[in-house]
């Protein structure tokens, strides 16, 4: 097949994500992490269980010191123009795992982009400080163009989208599905389940990257429950029905609570009005999780949330033992790890590590 450094960037911008996947890895793993169209079943299960390797492995001091000079020779970028505490915390942690040493730019007015240096430019010059790139932005589809950008530099390291405008934030989606996987691991997985997912569904990044995810498990239902200038993407509705799957459209979470096997909540994402036209108004109360919420729940469900949260879930539900959203975060750390692991080769030598 024609690799990302063979195409021109005309050619390659008009195509759709899925065409756009194939391109960012090499048949058999991932070079770059931009979409989350990139990942089939295997490869989330092997990440999965990648990520539980690590997990284990580093519980022990001489475990934690094997990880750490896996990757010590190796230096990560942060580019994080865009606010971030979670997703910029545990890439961090991740690095710091696999012994990787870290450099940052959070705030372009810092550096020479200011002095009118183009972003490309910018990236570039990353590449040759550093093995490799993650990245957030608020410009939709900038990673793919810095992928493909580096493609045809001297220097091509991988990139890792951490989250594109209101596109793409595949790690996300895969911490999402690493936390369904462990969820369900007394359910038979994630096959089969009835995911509902609530708020923000138009400009929730997140959302719209693990429904694609889901689309690799069997006989999974997804509904999504918002108000109707909200609501999930056409485009994400079309990849939906292309393969398949079965999925509804709703503007009411609670009926939708008691079929539910996993609820996935998200903010409103309100920084976005002023360049899209402020959503209008809604009742909040229909895409919400009280104490009265959780009494209409299965026992066994879960509760996600990508966070932050405002208060589409209430406190009182931290303590119950379906909210999950706290061990998500966590579950990203180990994820990422994984990914920087397998994106650098090292999976055969971190599960050949004897001594857990
Ligand atoms: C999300 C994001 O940035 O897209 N947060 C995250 O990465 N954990 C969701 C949000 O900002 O609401």
């Amino acid at each position: 097949m024609e690799t990302l450094s063979a195409i021109d960037w005309e050619r390659f911008q008009v195509l759709s994500p899925s065409e756009k996947a194939p391109y960012f890895g090499d048949g058999v793993r991932e070079q770059h992490v931009i979409l989350a169209q990139q990942f089939d079943r295997a490869r989330l299960d092997a990440l999965g269980a990648l990520a539980t390797r690590i997990r284990r492995v580093a519980k022990t001091h001489a475990g934690s010191d094997f990880l750490q000079q896996t990757l010590s020779h190796k230096r990560a970028m942060l580019f994080f123009t865009q606010p971030s505490t979670r997703t910029f915390l545990s890439f961090c942690a991740a690095c710091e795992i696999l012994g990787l040493k870290m450099g940052e730019v959070r705030n372009p007015s810092t550096s020479s982009e200011f002095k009118g240096e183009s972003r490309d430019d910018s990236v570039r010059t990353f590449s040759s400080y550093f093995d490799l790139i993650i990245m957030r932005s608020e410009i939709g589809g900038l990673a793919e163009r810095v992928a493909w950008l580096l493609s045809h530099s001297e220097r091509t390291v991988p990139v890792i989208n951490a989250g594109s405008g209101k596109d793409q934030h595949p790690t996300q989606a895969l911490l999402d599905i690493y936390t369904l996987q462990r969820s369900f691991e007394l359910q038979g997985g994630i096959d089969g389940k009835r995911i509902v997912f609530a708020g923000d569904l138009k400009r929730g990044r997140t959302v719209r990257s693990l429904s694609v995810l889901l689309t690799q498990y069997k006989d999974v239902e997804q509904c999504f429950v918002a108000p109707a200038d909200l609501q999930i993407g056409e485009d994400i509705q079309a990849v939906l029905q292309e393969r398949g799957i079965s999925f509804s459209l709703r503007d009411d979470l609670r009926p939708e609570l008691g079929s539910a096997d996993a609820v996935y909540m998200t903010r409103v994402q309100d920084e976005w009005d002023a360049s899209d036209g402020a959503a209008s108004a809604f009742d909040p109360a229909r895409y919400r999780i009280g104490k009265a919420e959780l009494s209409c729940m299965k026992p066994d469900a879960a509760i996600l949330h990508p966070l932050p949260r405002r208060d589409e879930i209430s406190p009182e539900v931290d303590e119950d033992e379906r909210a999950v959203y706290w061990r998500q975060m966590r579950n990203g750390m180990w994820i990422r790890a994984a990914l920087i692991a397998s994106l650098f080769g090292i999976e055969d030598e971190i599960c050949g590590y004897v001594g857990a």
